[in-house]
C-alpha cells in the first residue's frame, strides 16, 4: 500500500532523484559510529539542529496562548504554565532548549575549529555559521523579554543600555531596539515580532545555505 502510493507520487513528481541526492550517501568512516575509530564530536551539528526543531515546535504551541501586550503577556505565560494541558512541559522544553541550543552550537563550533574544518574550501560556511550564531543569540535576547516579568524587564533594560553605550550611534540604536525611549508596549511587540517572524525567517535561510554548503563540500576529513 505504502509502496504503491510512493510509486504513484514518484511517477508524477519524480521525487526519487531528489531524496537520493539529499540523503543517499555513505557516511565517511571517521564520522560513522559503526567504525571504532570514529569520533562522537561530529554529531554536535546534528544535535544542534534537533534542538532547533524542538524549539520551533514548542514555540509554535506556545504562540497559541501567548499574548504580546503589556497587560496580558505575564498572565498568558502564567496561564500556559498553570492551566494549559502539558503547558508547563512545553514551556519548560522551550526554556531549557534555549540554553541547550547555545551550548550545543558552541560545542559544534569548537569541533569545527579544532578539526580545522573551517579552512578552504569551507570558509564561507564558517562565515554563515557566525551569522547563525548571532541569530541564535538574538533569539535568546528577544525571547527573554516575552514573559514580561521583573527579570525580563530589567534584563532588557540592561541590554538596551549596553546598546546605548556604542560610540556615536548608541542612543539611536537603543531607540531602534526599544521602539522608543523606554522599555514598554512597543518594545514588547517589537521583540515578539522579531522573535517569531524575523529571526526564524533569517535562521531558515541561513541553515538552508549551511546545509547546501555541507552537501557540496562534504564533511571535512579526519584531523
Ligand atoms: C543552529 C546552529 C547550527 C546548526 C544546526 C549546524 C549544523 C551543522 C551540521 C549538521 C553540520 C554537519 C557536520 C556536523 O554535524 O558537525 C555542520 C557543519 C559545519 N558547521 Fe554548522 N551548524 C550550526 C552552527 C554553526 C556555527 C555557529 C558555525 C561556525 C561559526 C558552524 C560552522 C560549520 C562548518 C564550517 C561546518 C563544516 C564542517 C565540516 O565539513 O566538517 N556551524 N553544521
Amino acid at each position: 500500500m505504502i509502496k504503491r502510493t510512493y510509486d504513484w507520487i514518484d511517477e508524477r513528481l519524480n521525487v526519487t532523484p531528489l531524496w537520493r541526492d539529499l540523503a543517499d550517501h555513505d557516511v565517511p568512516a571517521h564520522v560513522n559510529p559503526a567504525n571504532k575509530m570514529s569520533s562522537f564530536v561530529y554529531c554536535f551539528g546534528g544535535l544542534t539542529f534537533l534542538i532547533i526543531v524542538t524549539q520551533i515546535l514548542s514555540g509554535m504551541f506556545l504562540s497559541m496562548y501567548y499574548v504580546p501586550d503589556i497587560n496580558n503577556a505575564y498572565y498568558s505565560v502564567k496561564y500556559i504554565t498553570d492551566q494549559v494541558l502539558l503547558g508547563q512541559v512545553v514551556r519548560g522544553m522551550h526554556f531549557w532548549g534555549a540554553s541547550l541550543v547555545i551550548i550545543m552550537m558552541f560545542l559544534h563550533m569548537l569541533r569545527v575549529f579544532f578539526t580545522g574544518a573551517y579552512k578552504a574550501p569551507r570558509e564561507l560556511n564558517w562565515v554563515v555559521g557566525v551569522l547563525i550564531f548571532v541569530v541564535v543569540l538574538a533569539f535568546g535576547f528577544t525571547g527573554y523579554l516575552l514573559p514580561w516579568d521583573q527579570k525580563a524587564y530589567w534584563a532588557t533594560s540592561v541590554g538596551a543600555n549596553l546598546a546605548s553605550a556604542v560610540p556615536f550611534i548608541g542612543p539611536y540604536l537603543k531607540i531602534l531596539l526599544a521602539g522608543g525611549s523606554t522599555i514598554g508596549a512597543l518594545t514588547l511587540t517589537r521583540f515578539f515580532a522579531i522573535h517569531v517572524f524575523f529571526l526564524p525567517a533569517a535562521l531558515l535561510v541561513l541553515l538552508g545555505l549551511h546545509f547546501i554548503m555541507i552537501r557540496k563540500a562534504g564533511i571535512a576529513g579526519p584531523m
